[in-house]
């Protein structure tokens, strides 16, 4: 009797501990690392790295630069490519596939001096 007790105590208090975790991570928006983004920017550097590149498939287009723009735009941009709210198939594909910590990161390195 004692022993189940505790565990139900510690199987709460697991769940509670959780529930802290996860609300505070859901507050406090992620801090970019523009270091980190170095492992995460190759797919980004295909389109963006190359000056004045324009692609040539489904249809000729512009893309734009991104580097020195200010974190915050990044970070919106990729935002709003992800929810849909901005429409372009290689962005919206590319800003799916990111998370909101991945984001932030990338949005310190081209956002960054560093760059
Ligand atoms: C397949 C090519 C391609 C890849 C890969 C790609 N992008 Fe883009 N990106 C574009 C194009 C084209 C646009 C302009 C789309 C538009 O007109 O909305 C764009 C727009 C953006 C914008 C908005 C710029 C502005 O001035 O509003 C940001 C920010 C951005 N990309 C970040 C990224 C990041 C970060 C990555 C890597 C994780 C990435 N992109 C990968 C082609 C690409």
């Amino acid at each position: 009797m004692r022993t189940a007790k505790s565990s139900t105590i510690r199987i709460l208090a697991t769940l509670v501990l959780g529930l802290a975790t996860g609300i505070a991570l859901a507050q406090d928006a992620p801090k970019g690392d523009a270091e980190r983004a170095k492992s995460k920017n190759s797919m980004c550097i295909g389109c963006h790295g190359i000056p004045g590149y324009r692609t040539a498939f489904p249809k000729v287009y512009h893309v734009p630069k991104i580097g020195g723009q200010s974190p915050g735009y990044i970070m919106k941009a990729l935002e709003e490519y992800k929810a849909g709210e901005r429409s372009h198939p290689s962005m919206l594909a590319v800003a799916r596939s990111l998370s909101a910590q991945d984001m932030a990161d990338l949005a310190a390195y081209y956002g960054g001096a560093a760059q």
